[in-house]
């Protein structure tokens, strides 16, 4: 299973990259060259594979010759998506680069579409992987760094039918096409190119786009975000709901399957032979921001619910990997579905973070076929599958699986049956907690954090399980 279906995104968006990553190197809180250390040293114990960067909507304001130079000397912008606070660009593509180096990850780097143009685009792209005397690799030279740096994949603009530039599908598409003509990577690796995709179910706008398109598309983005109550104006409370909010939220996010399938059929029609991957490149909870907070941050606290459902994604995802070729969860610090909160000199890793810490085992995997069935789980009117699964064996060689049972009262039991494969051993590790709303917080930070799990036993060739109620459980068996 591919690594990048556990990818991040980090956008200029309230304290994504300022205070959540990057506190400069003259700062009191402990830090590695100005990226905070405790903040690293966290997102390279789950092994971020991938991390997409500078946004987002901010994306397409974004001019990357304000982020390079003397930090001093960097021009000062308003961050006009986002609050209208001023974007110093201290972070800028050096300390981008730099910090998905040190971290271990991939770099996605979204281009500027709406407002900027395929020179500028190309300008980037020569500058940050060009091993050449070109004046653009000489000038990334000057600013201290000598050897060019790898970059992955390039997004071609973001939500090209809304912040992006409000375009229609087939004005993209033609832009679309116009830029794939001269992004290109300077190194060995060819950079895999991501077309701005559908607006969740808009399928029409797949539709157009690999009609006029998809010959020169490496992969198409989805953007889906889970929001409990439906309604963009009233999301939901991240810590103030019930077992109504509860279902709600898992049966919302279930439309991601939907989705995925949906525009992966569209795909088909072009794409029999599935070249083109379907790239999840924004998705998680998205809830009302915490009150007090400065709304335009979307910062939001994160329970079980909400590693619960990340669980359920990450199974989704790993069923249609051979459509989904990546996913990033948004966002990786302080904004929406975080991985990790910080507030000052303090910092928090959220239950969601603890799901990609127990699901870090498929990194790399291959996948086995699992089918697990259960009975449904209801409350009031609403019902969804009782049991979630996935199973791959991991590079050490051993087979896991993950488990998730959604009833947040009734444990559920399960009988797993290992066509062809032999084990003797099983351990195990659980997310869950007492309350469905329990939350991590800077004073009391275990609350929600994995223990063993030993309630797996195996019986010739099944395993059988009593999950306890709202818990994500990943067995490795040997
Ligand atoms: O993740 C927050 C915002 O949601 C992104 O900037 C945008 O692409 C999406 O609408």
């Amino acid at each position: 299973m591919r690594p990048e279906l556990q990818g991040q995104f980090a956008e200029h968006l309230g304290h994504g990259i300022y205070d959540g990553i990057w506190v400069g190197e003259g700062s009191s809180i402990p830090n590695i060259h100005g990226y905070r250390k405790d903040v690293v040293e966290a997102l390279k114990a789950i092994k971020v594979p991938v991390i997409r960067w500078p946004g987002g909507c901010f994306a397409d304001t974004y001019h990357w010759r304000d982020g390079i130079g003397p930090q001093d000397r960097r021009p000062v912008r308003v961050n006009t998506n986002w609050g209208g606070v001023e974007e110093p660009n201290s972070f800028g593509a050096h300390e981008f680069m730099n910090f998905a180096e040190l971290v271990g990850a991939k770099a996605y780097l979204s281009a500027n579409v709406g407002s900027g143009s395929p020179q500028e685009a190309s300008d980037w792209l020569e500058y940050l992987t060009s091993d050449s005397r070109s004046s653009l690799a000489s000038e990334r030279r000057a600013n201290g760094r000598d050897k060019a740096w790898r970059v992955d994949y390039v997004g071609v603009g973001n939500e090209a039918w809304g912040c992006g530039g409000n375009m229609r599908p087939g004005a993209y598409a033609d832009l679309y096409r116009r830029y794939s003509a001269f992004l290109r990577s300077s190194g060995a690796t060819p950079i895999v190119k991501v077309a701005s995709g559908a607006n969740a179910d808009d399928l029409a706008w797949t539709d157009t786009l690999m009609a006029q398109a998809g010959d020169l598309i490496d992969a198409i983005s989805l953007h889906f975000y889970t929001i409990p109550t439906g309604q963009w104006a009233h999301k939901g409370s991240a810590t103030e709901f019930g077992e109504a909010e509860w279902i709600a939220t898992l049966k919302a996010t279930l439309k991601m399957d939907r989705l995925i399938r949906d525009h992966s059929a569209v795909m088909d029609k072009y794409d029999p032979g599935r070249r083109v991957g379907l790239s999840v490149d924004e998705w998680g909870v998205w809830l009302d921001a915490e009150p007090g907070s400065n709304g335009a941050f979307l910062y939001q606290q994160n329970s079980l619910r909400d590693a619960v459902t990340a669980a359920i994604n990450l199974d989704i995802f790993q069923a249609h990997a051979d459509r989904v070729r990546m996913a990033n969860i948004a966002q990786m610090v302080n904004v929406l579905q975080a991985m990790i909160l910080t507030d000052h000199e303090k910092m928090v890793r959220t239950p969601t973070y603890y799901a990609f810490d127990l699901y870090q085992v498929f990194q790399g995997a291959v996948a086995l076929p699992v089918d697990v069935a259960a009975p449904d789980y209801r409350f009031g009117a609403d019902s969804i599958p009782g049991l979630y699964a996935s199973a791959g064996r991991d590079v050490a060689g051993a087979v896991d699986v993950a488990l998730v049972n959604p009833d947040p009262s009734h444990p559920v039991h399960a009988e797993i049956r290992l066509a062809g494969l032999t084990a003797h051993a099983v351990r195990g590790r659980i997310l869950t907690a007492p309350a469905m709303n329990a939350v991590n917080t800077f004073d009391r930070p275990d609350v929600v954090k994995p223990a063993d799990f030993n309630g797996a036993v195996l019986k010739g060739d099944v395993l059988s399980v009593v999950l306890p109620a709202k818990a994500i459980v990943v067995l490795t068996l040997k």
